[in-house]
């Protein structure tokens, strides 16, 4: 099975940024984590970018072949229809992820632009989340 996690803006400062809010791990070693659980499952792949644009082209790259996508869209979660269109331009099923509970926090990030066009959405378990939309992709796909 392939899954790949699509992380959007800022979150390559994940450890860095904000800790109360996000924790104190960086998204290499938490990827070499999950690596580990899923050895011989799963078959991860791991982008990241600060753009839009690169997001979308990365979408339309594996969104016709991979089982499944993770997605922390970041603060273009609140913002891109252009995202949203290209979930919705793509075979592959997305479960969008956030670190936080956003619905905790300012009035701005309760709304998500890409939420429809999901499967699912997994948000406030910290970096348990991608752990936790990965698990859901695998049950999704063995249904
Ligand atoms: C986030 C929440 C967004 O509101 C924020 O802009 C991020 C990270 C999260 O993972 O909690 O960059 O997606």
């Amino acid at each position: 099975m392939k899954i790949a996690i699509i992380n959007g803006p800022n979150l390559n400062l994940l450890g860095v940024r904000e800790p109360s809010i996000y924790g104190n791990e960086g998204f290499e070693s938490y990827l070499k984590t999950l690596n580990e659980v899923y050895d011989g499952e799963v078959e991860l792949t791991y982008f990241q970018s600060n753009h839009e644009g690169a997001i979308i082209d990365q979408l339309h790259k594996i969104g016709f072949e991979y089982d499944g996508i993770v997605l922390n869209a970041g603060a273009y979660t609140h913002t891109s229809v252009a995202i949203a269109d290209a979930i919705s331009a793509i075979k592959t099923p997305v479960v969008e992820v956030h670190i936080s509970n956003v619905h905790k926090r300012e009035e701005f990030r309760h709304h998500s632009m890409i939420s429809r066009v999901c499967l699912g959405v997994i948000a406030g378990f910290g970096l348990d989340s991608y752990r936790l939309a990965l698990e859901a992709i695998i049950a999704h796909c063995s249904n």
